[in-house]
């Protein structure tokens, strides 16, 4: 029986798979199956969270070292495409001035993917929307 169970599910799992790469490039899947700098930080410098329109909620956290990130990560209760979209904002940012991460937008995200279906081009908006308003509440604090 649980032979079975444990088949088919590895069926759908294969089969939703086949389906993703037809419409998201292989970064964008990896993205979503092994997330980058996924997880909530204890003690932040600076962080924001973010509800969608959709309702997914995206969480940035940033530690901040003589003006540049020295480390950063995201939290999501958002699907796959939140997951690529997270993944690729942070490292995007990492490392990266303070002031230079003000000229990430969604349309460095969608590069840095490869592309995202037009259902999904919001998670790329979300992403950035919340690591700027992690920028700000730093500014805010300092
Ligand atoms: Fe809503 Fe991705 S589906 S942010």
């Amino acid at each position: 029986m649980k032979d079975n169970f444990d088949e088919a599910v590895l069926e759908l799992q294969e089969s939703i798979l086949e389906e993703a790469k037809k419409i998201y490039s292989e970064k964008a899947i990896q993205y979503f199956l092994h997330p980058r700098n996924f997880g909530r930080m204890n003690d932040p410098d600076a962080s924001a969270i973010v509800k969608g329109s959709c309702g997914d909620t995206m969480e940035i956290y940033l530690v901040i070292k003589d003006d540049k990130i020295s480390s950063i990560s995201f939290y999501t209760d958002g699907c796959g495409s939140t997951l690529a979209c997270g993944s690729s904002v942070t490292e995007l940012a990492k490392e990266k001035n303070i002031k230079d991460i003000l000229k990430i937008s969604p349309s460095d995200v969608i590069e840095d993917l490869g592309g995202l279906p037009d259902e999904a081009l919001h998670c790329s908006i979300l992403a950035v929307i919340t690591l700027l308003k992690s920028v700000a509440d730093y500014f805010l604090k300092t």
